[in-house]
């Protein structure tokens, strides 16, 4: 997805930041320094507006998604997204409204972002942060997880839950596929494999469902566009107990929406914290500009928020990413994962990754390894 851009003049990049609820504005916050200390190396110009999503835009505008946040996304070239969706408030709300679905869902369709872009890995440091034994993490864990991110389960029509002539409730979620949604993200696995370990694993349930058979044949035949990348099939429930027996085994997990989630979370586990995970969720390019949006997959992580506790690596590294895959600012983007990995190594720790038993940890609030971060880039 990335492509080459000629350069003339200093670039100028609009990025809508949306911090949203829970430890969205601290981990923002961290991110926006980082960003900023990369901006003064190297060259480029950022515009950041930032505005109110989530429960923070119910408070601020009526709705998760208020019109403006929306006008702004609609008018920048990228999103930076914290998180939305706090469990405890207002049980009331219709589940339309609720920020998961009527802010983050309706962001990933508006945009057409169809492939979610996960990266997983586990740095030597953090082994013991990790749940599986040494043994099983061989020379690192190191995966992507691209995740159909508009179709299935999550969009599909019918979705309703009804109520039947007994007075019985019947709810109806329905996984729909066609052959261009399938043939698009399988694409975007193979080209990043291109730029990995030449391997995808694609996963479905091809033994049970319709559309595990469609996804099986399609991705068949979009490999053969690809003869340096291995492709494996991999039944998803096979995928979820291999994630624990060898997770190296695998380089690009390519999976549809559902399937995507679930796994997705199970790697981030394996990556020693769901803080650690950055995503970049791309819809098509259009001339120069690979629309995108960047946020950590963590969650709000209510318990911990507004204490300065809150691991802020998934949303730094996100926003790596997005200068990586949106604006082609790969220095930059290298310099931040770099930067990331000097603040690990020097020992710096948030809670999540904390481990006394490791010698050169010190425990670091939120601020301390945004700091950390930024003035090792
Ligand atoms: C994710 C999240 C979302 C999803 C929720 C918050 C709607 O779990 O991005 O993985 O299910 O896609
Ligand atoms: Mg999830």
């Amino acid at each position: 997805m990335p492509k080459l851009r000629h350069r003339m003049s200093k670039q100028t990049y609009k990025i809508a930041a949306l911090a949203g609820d829970g430890i969205g504005p601290e981990v923002m916050r961290e991110a926006l320094k980082v960003l900023r200390a990369a901006e003064g190396k190297f060259g480029f110009q950022l515009e950041v507006t930032e505005a109110a999503v989530g429960w923070a835009g119910i408070d601020a505008a009526g709705k998760a998604l208020p019109d403006e946040t929306l006008a702004l996304c609609r008018e920048s070239d990228s999103i930076l997204f914290g998180s939305v969706g706090l469990p405890d408030r207002d049980p009331t709300i219709p589940k339309e409204e609720r920020p998961e679905r009527a802010a983050l869902l309706a962001l990933r369709k508006e945009f057409g972002l169809f492939a979610n872009l996960r990266p997983v890995r586990l740095p030597a440091e953090l082994a013991h942060a990790c749940p599986l034994k040494v043994e099983r993490q061989g020379d690192g864990i190191d995966m992507l997880v691209v995740r159909e991110l508009t179709g299935g389960m999550y969009f599909g029509q019918p979705k309703t839950t009804e109520t039947l002539e007994d007075g019985q409730q019947r709810a109806i979620d329905t996984m729909v596929y066609t052959t261009n949604e399938i043939e698009r993200i399988a694409r975007v696995a193979f080209q990043s494999a291109q730029l990995r370990r030449q391997h995808v694993t694609s996963i479905d349930k091809a033994n049970v469902l319709e559309n595990g058979v469609l996804w099986r044949e399609v991705v068949t035949k979009v490999a053969a566009d690809f003869p340096d990348i291995t492709v494996e099939h991999m039944f998803v429930d096979n995928a979820a107990m291999q994630f624990l027996l060898r997770p190296t085994q695998f380089d690009v997990v390519l999976c549809e929406n559902m399937f995507g989630d679930i796994l997705s979370d199970e790697a981030a586990a394996l990556a020693g914290s769901l803080g650690m995970l950055p995503s970049a969720s791309l819809g098509a390019t259009s001339g120069e500009r690979t629309f995108g949006f960047y946020e950590p997959a963590g969650g709000t992580a209510p318990d911990i928020a507004g204490q300065d506790l809150a691991n802020p690596i998934a949303q730094i590294l996100s926003a790596a990413m997005m200068l990586r895959h949106s604006f082609n600012e790969t220095e930059a983007a290298a310099a931040i994962d770099t930067a990331v990995a000097t603040a690990i190594t020097a020992g710096h720790r948030t809670g999540d990754i904390f481990s006394p038993e490791d010698p050169n940890a010190k425990k670091a609030t939120t601020t301390q390894m945004g700091d950390a971060i930024a003035a090792a880039i």
